[in-house]
């Protein structure tokens, strides 16, 4: 070996012991991977091309410039999964807490810009201090070039992120612009302002779990979409993401072999209650639906009343949006809309077809939901399917309630086919309410109000409370029998598979933020 071949031996040999220091462990923290473990375990075998390997920061203050890593605290590089390209990214906790650097910066920007000309993902593993600090402007300005990169790759490619430690301060946003974001129980947490600073400014105590924590964002604030029990846990769960979605928005999802067999589910005869205001989960719908064992939920833990996420409907993918009655009656709020909302813009995005159920039972009333902006935000949800040009079914299992029902797929809105379930209830509102306003006068002079109550809503039940107007007007395009829905749904959205709309020419629309 000459002495060049040597040098670059030895170079590339410390960049991948990961800058020679030892891997940083709280007491708090579980065994984490390091950085190459997670592409390892990420990428097809053999398949990882390093970019960017001898990089070194250029910073000079602090004594920086007697402390240089190759690799400077990040691996960047492309590979497969499952043979697909993918751009990919993984920080390095042991270089500098894997802040991010002017270089690091660089480095990112660099993969994500291949991945915008080639049209392939990009994936982040985060793990990294913030900014970092020895470098002040010129880290920031790096985040900032990161970010501009993330929007205007919205769209164009999927973005996940995984966060497999921390994630704070400004650094939050780049995630937070990705189309999906992943995080490791117990090891990872996501904040603007840490528990410190939280501290001082509101005087809360609370711990980094607490306050920005995997169980937090997946319950509280919807800010991550899956919390994972490990870090094999969540590259298990991008490399299935990753199956239902095209490589960018020119392409389609692939469509996994299927063979036609009987497609009757009788099941799904038995699963609307006789009392109508009985719940039932409707992820039994959706397995009964789908391809066996085909649902991949989002955002699970999040706006329960919402069910959103992932299936294949003979062999190719659609994304679920479910309302459930089995957690507050289904009724649409602010947090299930913009789930809702967002989950349908990413699958029109990237051409994946749309299934709605729907069993709702209006919006949810009260202070709460009107002083946060219930109408702002449920009109994020209306937005999104309105502008949505994908095939897009209905199916209306139980109840379509007001706004409700324009709001979820609604033919009036774009959707192209819609069914109902002999079971449907499509009405302005319920009948009880509905009589106690419009026969107000005719009740409260009765003999007997109560009864007379009970006659009217039973007449407007009579009326509204069924499939079939609706069916009259050609809102609904089929009353059909809930075991051959499936059967249904695979034929209507192979027939709407060359489904073109060209919504007017606009630069972009002003969604209700
Ligand atoms: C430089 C950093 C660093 C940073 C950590 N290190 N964060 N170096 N810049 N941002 C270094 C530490 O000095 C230490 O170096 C090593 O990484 C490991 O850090 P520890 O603190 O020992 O590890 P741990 O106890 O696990 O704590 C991890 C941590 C903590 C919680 C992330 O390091 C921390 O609070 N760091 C600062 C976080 C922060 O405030 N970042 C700026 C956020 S603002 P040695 O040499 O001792 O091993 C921001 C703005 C972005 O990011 C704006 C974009 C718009």
């Amino acid at each position: 070996m000459n002495n060049k071949t040597e040098i670059l031996r030895q170079k590339q040999e410390e960049a991948l012991l990961g800058g020679g220091k030892e891997r940083v462990e709280s007491q708090h923290k579980k065994r984490k991977l390091t950085a190459r473990e997670r592409l390892h375990f990420l990428l097809d075998e053999g398949s990882f091309e390093e970019i960017g390997m001898l990089v070194m920061h250029r910073s000079t203050d602090f004594g920086m410039e007697k402390e240089r890593y190759p690799g400077d605290g990040v691996v960047t590089g492309y590979g497969t999964i499952n043979g697909r390209l993918v751009y990919v990214f993984s920080q390095d906790f042991t270089v500098f807490g894997g802040s991010l650097s002017e270089t690091h910066a660089e480095k990112i920007c660099k993969i994500m810009d291949l991945a915008i000309r080639n049209g392939a993902p990009v994936i982040g593993l985060n793990d990294s201090g913030g900014a970092r600090i020895q470098e002040g402007v010129v880290s920031l300005g790096g985040y900032a070039d990161i970010f501009y990169r993330n929007t205007m790759a919205s769209g164009v490619v999927p973005q996940l992120s995984a966060i497999m430690g921390p994630c704070a301060g400004g650094a939050v946003y780049s995630p937070a612009i990705t189309d999906f974001v992943l995080m490791v129980e117990n090891t990872s947490y996501m904040f603007v302002t840490g528990p410190n600073v939280v501290k001082t400014v509101t005087h809360e105590i609370v711990s980094s779990e607490e306050l920005g924590g995997a169980s937090t964002h997946s319950t509280k604030s919807g800010v991550t979409h899956f919390a994972c029990s490990n870090e094999l846990d969540a590259i298990n769960h991008i490399k299935k993401l990753l199956s239902y979605m095209p490589q960018n928005c020119e392409e389609t999802a692939p469509a996994l072999a299927y063979e036609a067999s009987d497609e009757t589910r009788l099941k799904l005869n038995e699963i609307i209650p006789e009392n109508n205001s009985q719940p039932y989960d409707i992820r039994e719908v959706i397995s009964e639906i789908a391809d066996e064992g085909s649902f991949l939920e989002v955002h699970k833990d999040f706006a329960e009343n919402i069910v959103v996420g992932f299936a294949r409907l003979a062999g190719r993918s659609i994304g679920i949006v479910a309302n459930q009655p089995a957690f507050l009656a289904g009724v649409l709020d602010i947090n299930s809309s913009v789930k809702g909302a967002r989950f349908v813009r990413f699958c029109d995005s990237f051409n994946i077809p749309l299934l709605v159920l729907e069993d709702v039972p209006g919006f949810l009333p009260g202070t709460d939901q009107e002083w946060h902006g219930i109408i702002t935000n449920g009109a994020k949800l209306l937005y999104a399917f309105c502008e949505a040009t994908v095939p897009r079914i209905t199916v209306i299992t139980r109840k379509a309630y007001g706004g409700a029902y324009d709001v979820m797929n609604s033919k009036h809105i774009g959707a192209d086919m819609n069914y109902a379930w002999p079971s449907a209830e499509i009405a302005v509102m319920g009948a009880k309410g509905a009589a106690e306003i419009i026969f107000k006068k005719e009740i409260s002079t009765a003999a007997d109000p109560n009864a007379r109550w009970l006659e009217k809503e039973k007449e407007y039940s009579d009326i509204f409370a069924n499939p079939y107007r609706a069916a009259e007007r050609g809102f609904i395009d089929e009353v059909i029998i809930p075991s051959e829905t499936r059967n249904k749904l695979i034929r209507a959205f192979k027939m709407l598979e060359n489904k073109v709309v060209n919504n007017p020419r606009k630069k972009h629309g002003n969604i209700p933020l």
